[in-house]
């Protein structure tokens, strides 16, 4: 079957629908451009208002699609090499729900790795399946996680041959991809499903000179934000589906559940023209992206104090390969966090940055950064060194504990009776949170686990440290909530 990838099949009914203007007796309301905020109006024009639409003959239907938004989701599989592909309007967030509502009954048992983004706790939470949690390795140096070693997920589906799925992030948010091919493998050999947050990956399938995308690795199914490096609008997304061990009805009517019944049609445009785009230039605007990642991270490394991640990552702590439009960017050898680094960045430089753990913090760079952006973020470094004192690296801390017990799945935890307690009087009790080391990296404990010594003394160093802690149930940091 042969695809025009220069087609928009989604924005061209959008047209359609726009010109011929009926009077408009649905939802929504606003009536075209005339009824929407005003301010909002003056400010954006008219014209996106004109497309802010719902399902009709023309416009197709997302929950049961058999015209435009059929062929737009057809392109999208194609591209990226999917049997089938989902348009999502709610995020990969409800990717990762309907990944795990599909391929799993409640109590069923599925290998979830430890640093899952909070999507996949809220996944386990509807559906009742039973985590097992596999960590991944820690970077000690970085102070980061690394990958999911094969050899560890070889050993969790001996120790439990009852997991009927595994779901891991990869990349992960720190650029981190880990050994898909072989997992896939592994798990498909104990009888099991791979699935795959690929939120932060969906770029990854446009450049020979960034890790190969899940799919093209055995993935059955993975999700990807396609607003996070793939060029749409907010919360669009991609729930892409490669097997035939997985039951499309199922994964069907998961989305049902998860997604919106009014699906913004902005949404649906952006995700239909952000595809045409990656299809016919995706090579070019990766590379760019590319370029401008190495010509950053070359500049940063020349730095004296600061440093800047790479590929040396690959082949320690399970790093299969590493993103390197990922700039994970550290000045701990000079004393200075990467929480006031980012701080300072946009306080005194107007540079913006994703995100900062106590070590790191994370630049993203993507398709649409110009050199001049990289030369902004650069300058800003090299000044931040030049005038900061010298003073003593910051002091390391102890890895985070590995082990993890699940006492009750995710699902009872929710609906279990809690309360607050002292962190002395935690010891032994199960958690009801998940508690999140610096957005989002590190998920400590998740609700269902027990709260071992070990877990309170980590959580007191990173408070020591002037680490942020989510998940706390106040500002005082010294209490968390446990199933009462
Ligand atoms: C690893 C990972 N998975 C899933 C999500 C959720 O994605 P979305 O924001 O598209 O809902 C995020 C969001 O940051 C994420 O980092």
């Amino acid at each position: 079957m042969s695809f025009d990838q220069d087609k928009a099949p989604v924005f061209e009914a959008s047209m359609q629908y726009a010109e011929r203007r009926p009077a408009y007796f649905c939802v929504p309301g606003h009536r075209y451009e005339n009824g929407t905020g005003t301010l909002l109006r003056e400010y954006a024009g008219d014209n996106i208002f004109k497309i802010d639409i719902t399902e009709t003959g023309i416009t197709d239907d997302l929950h049961c699609p058999s015209g435009a938004i059929k062929e737009a989701q057809e392109l999208a599989a194609a591209l990226w090499g999917a049997d089938w592909t989902f348009f999502l309007v709610n995020g990969s967030t409800c990717g990762n729900q309907a990944m795990i509502l599909s391929a799993l009954k409640p109590s069923e048992s599925i290998l979830v790795a430890g640093n899952s983004h909070r999507s996949v706790n809220s996944a386990l939470i509807l559906s009742g399946a039973k985590p097992v949690y596999i960590m991944p390795e820690y970077i000690s140096d970085w102070g980061i996680y690394g990958g999911i070693g094969p050899e560890e997920a070889e050993k969790m589906f001996r120790l439990h041959p009852e997991c009927r799925a595994m779901i891991v992030t990869s990349p992960s948010y720190y650029g981190i991809v880990s050994d898909i091919r072989a997992l896939a493998e592994i798990c498909h050999r104990h009888g099991a499903l791979l699935l795959v947050d690929e939120a932060h990956g969906t770029h990854c399938y446009f450049s020979a000179q960034l890790p190969e995308g899940a799919l093209a690795c055995g993935a059955d199914m993975c999700v990807q934000s396609l607003h996070k490096t793939g060029g749409a609008l907010t919360q669009s997304s991609l729930l892409h589906v490669k097997s035939s061990r997985t039951d499309i009805d199922m994964v069907r009517k998961s989305l049902q559940i998860v997604q919106s019944s009014s699906p913004s049609y902005i949404l649906l445009n952006s995700i239909d023209t952000a595809r045409r785009d990656l299809a016919l230039h995706g090579r070019d605007m990766m590379r760019n992206a590319f370029e401008l990642a190495s010509l950053a991270r070359e500049k940063i490394n020349a730095i004296p104090g600061m440093r800047c991640a790479g590929r040396e990552l690959e082949g320690t702590a399970s790093v299969f390969r590493f993103d390197e439009t990922r700039l994970v960017i550290s000045a701990s050898q000079m004393g200075i966090t990467g929480f006031d680094l980012k701080t300072r960045l946009f306080e005194e430089y107007n540079v913006e940055v994703e995100m900062a753990d106590r070590r790191n913090f994370l630049a993203i760079v993507s398709y649409a950064n110009s050199r001049e952006d990289i030369d902004r973020l650069v300058s800003a470094l090299e000044r931040i060194a030049k005038d900061h004192p010298q003073e003593r690296p910051l002091k390391e801390l102890t890895d985070p504990p590995k082990q993890t017990f699940c006492a009750i799945t995710p699902r009872e935890a929710f609906f279990a009776g809690k309360k607050t307690v002292s962190w002395e009087e935690a010891e032994g009790c199960i958690s009801a949170e998940m508690i999140d080391l610096s957005p989002p990296g590190i998920p400590l404990i998740r609700p269902g686990e027990i709260f071992s010594r070990e877990i309170l003394d980590y959580l007191k160093q990173i408070r020591l440290a002037g680490g942020l802690i989510q998940g706390l149930p106040d500002d005082t940091m010294e209490k968390v909530t446990v199933i009462a």
